[in-house]
Order: structure tokens, then C-alpha cells, then sequence
């Protein structure tokens, strides 16, 4: 695909997010926790430190990054909708434990926020067309120390074997190259009242960008 293609189709689905965020009362059953124990079961296993540096990608009004902020890491969380941005950073406005929030598109901006130990993805990767799946690699790798790890949380539309296996397939291809799969279970995105099947990827950077 052209590189103004895909262009294209970031920018449409930035605006469509862009109004989501806009809306007064925008609700989401995944909006309902602060940190939602998939999360908090990455920091049970280890796979996050108190300390370490973690980016949020697609962090939407931020309320995961500040309750990261609140667990002791040092969060940058970024959304390419401006409007989730500014709820985010109207609702830390005053906080002394506010996480660093920017509008930045992981597929598409070629910048470097810094070189963090982990980025964490809830919900921002199944957002991403098929053919720009290798920007958002390239993009991820870019902002990652060597040897750094990309979490994701990804919602699945069941919970089958077959369906997991597929999904880490095309992940696993569109990575390679600047990331290895390391560890993939079978989890849930949860809000208070509802869950959606989900997989639990952790990826190893494999190349200094
Ligand atoms: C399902 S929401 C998840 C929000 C947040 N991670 C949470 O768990 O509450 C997905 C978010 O990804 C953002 N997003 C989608 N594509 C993106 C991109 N290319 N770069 C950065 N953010 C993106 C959307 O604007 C949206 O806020």
C-alpha cells in the first residue's frame, strides 16, 4: 500500500476516535477501570517494574498511565486523538502525580519520545488496519531501549485456540524483524461489568533502531 494510502486511512480513524473523545459523556465499558487487573497482572508477573520508564501507547484520557504513575513508574502515555489528550490532561490538571501526556501517532510519527523500558498497548493495537500493522512495529521499536518489551492487550472476538493462533501469527509476521514474541496467554479486557476476550502478548525488541 502507498505510503499516502495509508496516510489516509490514519487520519480517518484519528477523527473518528477524535469525535469519540470529543463527546461530553463518551463511555466505554474499557474506560471503567483505573487500572484494570489484566494490567495489574503484568505488574504481578514482573513484567513490570516499579521505576522503569513505560510508554502508553494509545493511552486515550490516561487514566492507566496515571495509576502507573501512582504504582511508582514514570509514564508517558500518547493518543493520536487530540481530544482524548486534552480530557487527559484536563483531569490530571493540578495532580502531582500526573503522567507526561502527548498526541503522537505510534504508525506515523517518525519523532522519538525517548527509549523506554516497556511500552504497554491496551487496546490500541486491534485499532490498526492489517497493512499498517508494520509501521506501528516500526514506530513501537523506535521508541523502545534495546532489548526493550511491548506489552499488548488485544481483543479477540472469541476465546478459540484456533483464533489466538491466528492473531499471533499475523502479529509475530508483521513484527518480525524489529520484534520477537516471547510469551502470548489467553486473557480478558475488563470494565466493571463486562469483559471481552482478549490476548496477552509480550514482545522483545530485537534491533537498535
Ligand atoms: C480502545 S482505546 C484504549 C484506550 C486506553 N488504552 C484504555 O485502555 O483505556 C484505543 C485508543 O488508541 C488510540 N489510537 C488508535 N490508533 C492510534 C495510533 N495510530 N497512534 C496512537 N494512538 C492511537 C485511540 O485514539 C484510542 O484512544
Amino acid at each position: 500500500m502507498h505510503q499516502n494510502e495509508k496516510l489516509a486511512i490514519l487520519r480517518r480513524d484519528r477523527s473518528e476516535w477524535d469525535a469519540r473523545w470529543a463527546r461530553p459523556g463518551m463511555e466505554a465499558f474499557w474506560l471503567d477501570r483505573e487500572l484494570p487487573p489484566e494490567v495489574e497482572s503484568m505488574l504481578d508477573d514482573g513484567w513490570l517494574l516499579p521505576g522503569e520508564t513505560v510508554l502508553d501507547v494509545g493511552c486515550g484520557d490516561g487514566r492507566t498511565a496515571g495509576a502507573l504513575v501512582r504504582r511508582g513508574f514514570k509514564v508517558t502515555g500518547i493518543d493520536s486523538s487530540h481530544s482524548a489528550i486534552r480530557r487527559g490532561q484536563r483531569a490530571f490538571h493540578d495532580s502531582e502525580e500526573a503522567p507526561v501526556l502527548r498526541v503522537f501517532d505510534i504508525c506515523s510519527s517518525s519523532g522519538r519520545l525517548g527509549r523506554f523500558d516497556t511500552i504497554l498497548d491496551r487496546g490500541c493495537l486491534h485499532c490498526i488496519p492489517e497493512a499498517i500493522l508494520p509501521d506501528y512495529f516500526a514506530g513501537a521499536a523506535r521508541q523502545l531501549k534495546p532489548g526493550g518489551q511491548l506489552c499488548v492487550l488485544y481483543k479477540t472476538s472469541s476465546a478459540a485456540a484456533e483464533e489466538t493462533a491466528d492473531l499471533v501469527e499475523l502479529l509475530s509476521r508483521a513484527s518480525a524483524g524489529p520484534f520477537e514474541c516471547e510469551y502470548v496467554i489467553s486473557t480478558e479486557i475488563t470494565g466493571q461489568s463486562s469483559a471481552v476476550p482478549a490476548v496477552c502478548m509480550r514482545m522483545r525488541q530485537t534491533e537498535t533502531h
